[in-house]
């Protein structure tokens, strides 16, 4: 015999939806604002999000490259069926050159040693390994050195390593106003001008993340290279998003417990929170354990109203104080990331929260949290 309590909490307590909608339209806005062909950055789980059905709504939108950051991530693509281009922007280990010419996946090329040894596994393995040389222009990161690159392609030419792309990444495109992202595009032009008459320029080039599709045509080239934009999210701390790019997340959890504390009782670890009258405090089974944070001061959506989390957030859950709601019962929706109602709450506001950026948000929402994909 079964026995159903009389709550049902349906399915999840909680979870992510995913709208692959917004995601292919941001997509399409992104080749209609540029004219260029768009590789879809959606490393590190697709920011969070979900790599494969990212991929599959990035492509489905219009992106014909896929940008990530280690080759695990381009195999599981290619394993998920994707078979748009693919570029490893990051450091790949000369031993999975031999994967790399055989799924089709371009790597980066950014070191001549680290080149060299590429070049003896090609030679071993065979075929042909297609590449894009990463250039420094004042990103500080990874890249060859400016001056490095027309001897480097000079000698990579006829040789197994098919250098179809170059490429530079820019430090500072979220300041319009600075002089940083000019000065990089300067330096890339002329490396370009220089290898233009040589017959050294390779066929793609392309520079600009999403910040810089919104603030710096001159960078378009003949692929733009956004991650953040594509999933309704906005590059830039200080201004506005413009109004056409969609949020695609939205992060919801249900009210697992509404009771009445009397006066006088603390809430959570540490009792820092301790109920000054009666107080109706609700719970919701979420915490630092799905990625949210330990932070005091912050808000949730309960019945299109915000509300205060209140004490301590645990590992699995924290707790809202309902005086406000109280219609609030067990069961109820809430919002943590999203709109309900008039309300909204942004990742941006969350990432203000914890003193971080909306990538590192979205990056740390933990496994555990099942991702609905809405279309
Ligand atoms: C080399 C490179 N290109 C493009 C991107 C995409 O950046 P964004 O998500 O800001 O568009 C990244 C992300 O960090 C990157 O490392």
């Amino acid at each position: 015999m079964i026995y159903f309590s009389t709550v049902d909490i349906n399915t999840y307590s909680t979870w992510l939806e995913v709208d692959l909608n917004a995601i292919k339209h941001n997509v399409a806005e992104v080749i209609k604002m540029t004219g260029r062909e768009v590789m879809a950055v959606i490393k590190a789980n697709g920011y969070g999000h979900g790599m494969r059905p990212i991929a599959q709504a990035c492509v489905a939108g219009g992106a014909t490259w896929c940008g990530v950051a280690r080759i695990e991530e381009a195999l599981a693509l290619r394993r998920a069926g994707i078979s748009s281009r693919i570029l490893v922007l990051g450091f790949t280990p000369a031993s999975k050159i031999p994967d790399a010419i055989e799924h089709n996946i371009t790597v980066a090329l950014f070191n001549s040693e680290l080149t060299q040894t590429y070049l003896d596994y090609v030679r071993i393995h065979g075929g042909v390994l297609r590449a894009h040389v990463k250039v420094e222009t004042g990103m500080g990161r990874l890249g060859m050195p400016i001056d490095v690159v027309p001897p480097f392609l000079r000698a990579l030419k006829n040789s197994p390593i098919l250098v179809e792309g170059i490429f530079t990444h820019f430090a500072r495109a979220d300041e319009p106003d600075s002089d940083s992202t000019p000065e990089q595009i300067r330096k890339f032009e002329a490396l370009l001008a220089e290898l233009t008459p040589q017959g050294l320029k390779p066929f793609y080039v392309h520079a600009a993340n999403s910040a810089a599709v919104l603030n710096f045509p001159a960078s378009y080239y003949d692929l733009t290279r956004p991650g953040d934009l594509l999933l309704g999210m906005n590059p830039m701390t200080d201004r506005e998003l413009p109004p056409q790019f969609r949020p695609a997340l939205t992060w919801k959890a249900r009210l697992i417990s509404v009771r009445t504390f009397p006066p006088g009782h603390g809430i959570s670890y540490g009792s820092k929170y301790v109920t000054s009258k009666e107080e109706r405090i609700g719970v919701i089974p979420i915490g630092y354990g799905d990625g949210f944070r330990r932070v005091d001061g912050q808000q949730v959506l309960v019945g299109g109203k915000r509300v205060n989390i209140v004490g301590r957030v645990c590992m699995d859950q924290c707790m809202l104080q309902l005086d406000d709601v109280p219609e609030a019962k067990v069961g109820d929706e809430i919002v943590l990331v999203g709109r309900q109602g008039q309300e909204f709450i942004s990742i941006d506001e969350v990432a203000k929260r914890w003193g971080t950026i909306n990538y590192e948000v979205v990056c740390g929402l933990a496994e555990r949290l099942p991702r609905i994909y809405i279309e």
